[in-house]
Parts: structure tokens; C-alpha cells; sequence
């Protein structure tokens, strides 16, 4: 080791560790230490110009406009991200919150910075987890798998359409939280295809979401899709990750490992892959919510804006004669 050294030092080319086997230049951890400190420090300056405002200089959702927003904004001091690919109650992967980030959370005060540097968005990433220290304590949560899609070659999705109708209905039973888009009699010869017992009947309020209470003691309603916004995404494969995994810290379960049911004799009646079929069920509930709802902010994801007293006349369409007090662009 000595002799090593004693040699790397004439030849200017780093001292062989014996120990663990690797050239350990002298300034390769200041190197790195440098360059996440930098890295951080990028982060800070980005947090503090875009995200402080809500998320609050500890990370704790307490910014300035936090008391207006509801739902809040997250506390980074707890860890606990909502649309993540990891199952609900795990950390999330580094592109979760990346996608978060870019995309925000629609329904929701959360911006999307489409503006930002991929540099950036990195950046703010490695400063969020200074705000928790189970980011040094745990593990990165496991994707969820992504199972085969049996209708991905499908032009026409009503299969998958019909199919989770039935599955939302009469084997998740979605509707214990969500609506139910179907009668109670429905849901009963649903249940009888999948060979399982009928319900005697249905709370009253089948059609709507019952509130439920989240870990941040706030009551929210599971949203009802043709109505509400859904938060991550409403295309099918965003449905499929929000659903498969759950929603941490709400009672949105992770479903991924509860789809797997035979009947008495054997048959596979309903598996994992039946998640797509639920995903392009919500996808079309979605699709079905109208444009806008009186006296309220439209709840739909679209690219044009929302005119509340019609379109404007097309003479007028020229940018500098729209009339902008009347557009109500929801797209955050
Ligand atoms: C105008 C207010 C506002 C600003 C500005 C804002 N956020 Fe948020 N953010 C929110 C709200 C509100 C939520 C919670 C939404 C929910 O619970 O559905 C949230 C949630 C999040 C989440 C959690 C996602 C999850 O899976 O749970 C992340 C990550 C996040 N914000 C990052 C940022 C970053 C980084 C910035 C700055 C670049 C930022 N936010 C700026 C309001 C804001
Ligand atoms: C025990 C109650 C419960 C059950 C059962 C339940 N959910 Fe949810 N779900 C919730 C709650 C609560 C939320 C809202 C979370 C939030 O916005 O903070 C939610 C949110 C969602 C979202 C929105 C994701 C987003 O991006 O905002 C989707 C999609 C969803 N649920 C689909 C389903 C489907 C499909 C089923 C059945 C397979 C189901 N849920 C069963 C409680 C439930």
C-alpha cells in the first residue's frame, strides 16, 4: 500500500486502495460533494422562486397562500406523495415527483412547470428530500408492475368499456367510496356473472361519493368522474397507475394485488389484467363529464379554454379582440 502510494505519488495518478479495491483520487469525494452541494443549491434557489409561495420555506405546506387552497399543499416534512408509481404508503420514485412537477395536479393549486430545465426539475427533487429524513432512513418504493394490456391493439375500446362496468361494480365495488354509474339492480346481475351473491341493497346515496377523512384529518371526496377532475391524469395508462397503486395517505387503495379471483370450480373470473379494463371505464366516465358545470369552474381536462357565455363571435377571434375577461382557462 505504501509502495503504491509512494508511486502515485511520483506518477501524479491517484494511490490504489487495497481495501476496497478502487483508484481513489484524493478529490474525487470533494468532487462530489461539490457537485450535489451545487446541485442543491440550484434546487433551493428554484424552490424558492416557484414553490415556496405554498409549499412553505420548511417544506411544511404552510406557505403564504396555503390557507386559501384545498386541498392543501403537501408537507414535505411527512413524505408522503399521493401519485406515485409505488404503492400507496411507499416513497415514491424520483419520476414521480418529476412528473408531478412538470405536469401539476389538475383540480388542484398545483402548477405544472413544463418551463423548467430538466436540470432544474432534478435540482428541486434532490432539495424536497432534504425536507424528510426517511429519504436517508427507508427505501425508494418498487414500481408497481405494469401487466400485459389486453386491449392495447383494440381501435374500439367498448370491450374494455364494458367489461370495467362490470368489474368497477360488482368486484372492487368501487362504489363504496366513488358513485356507482349503474343501478342497484345492475350491480346485482353483475354480481350473478361473476358468480358471486347478490347485495340485499344500497346505501341511498349510491350515485355520489361518500366523504372520507385523509391522513391530514381533512374530509375529501373521492372524486365522481364524470364530474370531478382527477388529479395525475385521465388517459388509461395514468388511470391504470393511480388505481393499480392507491393514493398514500387517503383511503384509495392500492389494487394491484387484490385482482386475482377464481369461482369455486377453478375458473379465473377476474385478474390483474381486468385494471385495464377499469382504466378505460374511468377513461370514458371522464370523457363524459360536460364542458362546464353551471355556476362553478369547469371540471374537465381540455386544451382550449372554457368560455362561460359561449365562444366569442368569430369576427372577434383575432388575439387582440378576445374578449379575456370571460374565459375561464382552467388549465392551471
Ligand atoms: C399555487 C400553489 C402551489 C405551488 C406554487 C406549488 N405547489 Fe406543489 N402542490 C400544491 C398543492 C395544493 C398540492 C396538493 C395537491 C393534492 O393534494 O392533490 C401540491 C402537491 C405537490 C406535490 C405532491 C405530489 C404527490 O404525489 O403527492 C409535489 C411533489 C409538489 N407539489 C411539488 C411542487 C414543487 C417542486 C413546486 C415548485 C416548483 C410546487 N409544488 C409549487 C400547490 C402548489
Ligand atoms: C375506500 C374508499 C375508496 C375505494 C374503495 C376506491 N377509491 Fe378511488 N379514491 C378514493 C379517495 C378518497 C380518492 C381521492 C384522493 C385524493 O384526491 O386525495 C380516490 C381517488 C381516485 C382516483 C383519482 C386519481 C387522481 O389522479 O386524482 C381514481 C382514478 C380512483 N380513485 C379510482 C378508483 C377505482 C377505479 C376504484 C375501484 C377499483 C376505487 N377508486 C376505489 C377512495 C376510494
Amino acid at each position: 500500500m505504501l509502495f503504491l502510494c509512494v508511486v502515485a505519488l511520483v506518477g501524479n495518478a491517484g494511490c490504489y486502495d487495497q481495501a476496497d479495491g478502487e483508484y481513489g483520487r484524493p478529490d474525487l469525494d470533494g468532487a462530489k460533494r461539490k457537485l450535489a452541494t451545487r446541485q442543491l443549491q440550484e434546487g433551493r434557489e428554484a424552490y424558492e422562486t416557484h414553490c415556496i409561495g405554498c409549499h412553505g420555506a420548511e417544506g411544511d405546506g404552510n406557505g403564504d397562500a396555503a390557507k386559501f387552497l384545498h386541498p392543501k399543499p403537501r408537507n414535505f416534512q411527512l413524505a408522503k406523495f399521493k401519485f406515485t408509481s409505488a404503492r400507496s404508503g411507499q416513497l415514491p420514485l424520483d419520476e414521480d415527483m418529476k412528473r408531478t412537477i412538470r405536469q401539476g395536479l389538475k383540480g388542484s393549486a398545483m402548477p405544472g412547470f413544463g418551463q423548467l430545465s430538466d436540470h432544474t426539475v432534478v435540482a428541486l427533487v434532490a432539495y424536497m428530500k432534504t425536507f424528510s429524513p426517511k429519504w436517508k432512513d427507508q427505501q425508494v418504493g418498487e414500481p408497481i408492475p405494469i401487466v400485459g394490456n389486453p386491449y392495447s391493439y383494440d381501435q374500439d375500446k367498448s370491450a374494455a368499456i364494458a367489461r370495467g362496468e362490470v368489474i368497477y361494480h360488482a368486484y372492487s365495488q368501487c362504489w363504496s367510496c366513488h358513485p356507482a354509474y349503474v343501478s342497484g339492480d345492475q350491480i346485482n346481475v353483475y354480481r350473478r356473472q361473476l358468480d358471486s351473491p347478490e347485495f340485499p341493497g344500497f346505501r341511498e346515496t349510491l350515485h355520489s361519493a361518500v366523504g372520507k377523512v385523509n391522513a391530514e384529518d381533512q374530509l375529501i371526496f373521492p372524486p365522481d368522474f364524470r364530474r370531478d377532475f382527477v388529479r395525475a391524469g385521465a388517459d388509461a395508462e395514468t388511470l391504470y397507475r393511480s388505481i393499480a397503486a392507491g393514493i398514500s395517505g387517503t383511503a384509495m387503495p392500492t389494487w394491484v394485488d387484490s385482482m386475482d379471483y377464481k369461482s369455486s370450480d377453478g375458473e379465473q373470473l377476474v385478474s390483474t389484467a381486468d385494471l385495464w379494463a377499469i382504466a378505460y371505464y374511468v377513461e370514458d366516465l371522464i370523457r363524459q363529464r360536460p364542458p362546464k358545470l353551471e355556476g362553478a369552474v369547469s371540471v374537465r381536462e381540455r386544451p382550449e379554454p372554457i368560455y362561460l357565455h359561449g365562444p366569442p363571435p368569430k369576427a372577434e377571434q383575432e388575439p387582440a379582440e378576445q374578449p379575456v375577461e370571460e374565459v375561464v382557462d382552467v388549465d392551471f
